[in-house]
């Protein structure tokens, strides 16, 4: 189980990441329903990790998106991990190994600025962009729109930058009318900085007896 000894907490649910990944961050993004109908599908991400999400979120995506539609991901992230750390926790799902192995074999032996990604791959090209360093400074600067977020900081009482009302007002101001965020948090201050970034903010059930998460809609 990956864990991060500077936070004190581990990178995604001990019960089963992949699950996890599936029911709060596909499940509470409408995903992989909206890929149906994307030619082009950009999501933004705080914290990559070990890359487990993206991973997931490119199987779901390969196999529910329409012939040559694009996916965009891209995630912001203050410690990447070495390729051997990442390699290592993915490989508690052999099942995602192929593409573990094109993330491996992409990733810089030195990670940080900012990490490119291009894979040609059916049903159409996935282009994932790291942008290393604090992601309360590198998000307002990048421009970007996503269609959907996920919100994966660690712990908001460990981590609370990453769920600070600036940063989540970065992460509004980043979605595209209508676009989504998810968060596996149902802390409540979490919820009310969502609310006032302008995200409609909605409880549901959580993952692994979790009672609760969050997701938010921007209003269009
Ligand atoms: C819960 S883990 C993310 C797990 C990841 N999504 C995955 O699929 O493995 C949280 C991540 O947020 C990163 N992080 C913490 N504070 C940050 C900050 N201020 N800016 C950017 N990333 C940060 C950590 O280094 C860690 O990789």
């Amino acid at each position: 189980m990956p864990y991060s000894e500077a936070f004190g907490d581990f990178y995604y649910s001990r019960a089963d990441g992949r699950a996890e990944c599936r029911h709060v961050f596909l499940g509470g993004n409408g995903l992989p329903e909206r890929f149906e109908k994307s030619a082009r599908f950009i999501i933004g991400e705080l914290g990559f990790g070990t890359g487990l999400n993206f991973i997931e979120t490119w199987a779901a995506w390969a196999d529910a998106a329409p012939q040559g539609a694009v996916l965009v991901f891209h995630s912001f992230e203050l410690h990447p991990l070495e390729r051997a750390a990442m390699v290592r926790a993915l490989s508690a799902w052999p099942e995602l190994c192929g593409r573990a192995e094109m993330l491996a074999a992409a990733w810089p032996d030195r990670p940080g600025g900012e990490i490119v990604c291009h894979f040609d791959h059916q049903p159409g090209p996935v282009e994932l962009t790291i942008h290393c360093g604090p992601a309360q400074q590198k998000l307002p600067a990048c421009g970007i729109i996503a269609d959907a977020w996920y919100l994966d900081g660690f712990a908001p009482s460990r981590n609370p930058e990453m769920w600070s009302a600036e940063l989540l007002r970065a992460v509004a101001a980043s979605t595209t009318a209508g676009g989504t965020c998810a968060t596996y948090s149902a802390a409540g201050w979490v919820r009310r900085n969502l609310a006032a970034a302008g995200f409609s903010v909605e409880k549901r059930p959580g993952h692994a007896g979790k009672r609760d998460m969050s997701v938010g809609i921007l209003a269009r």
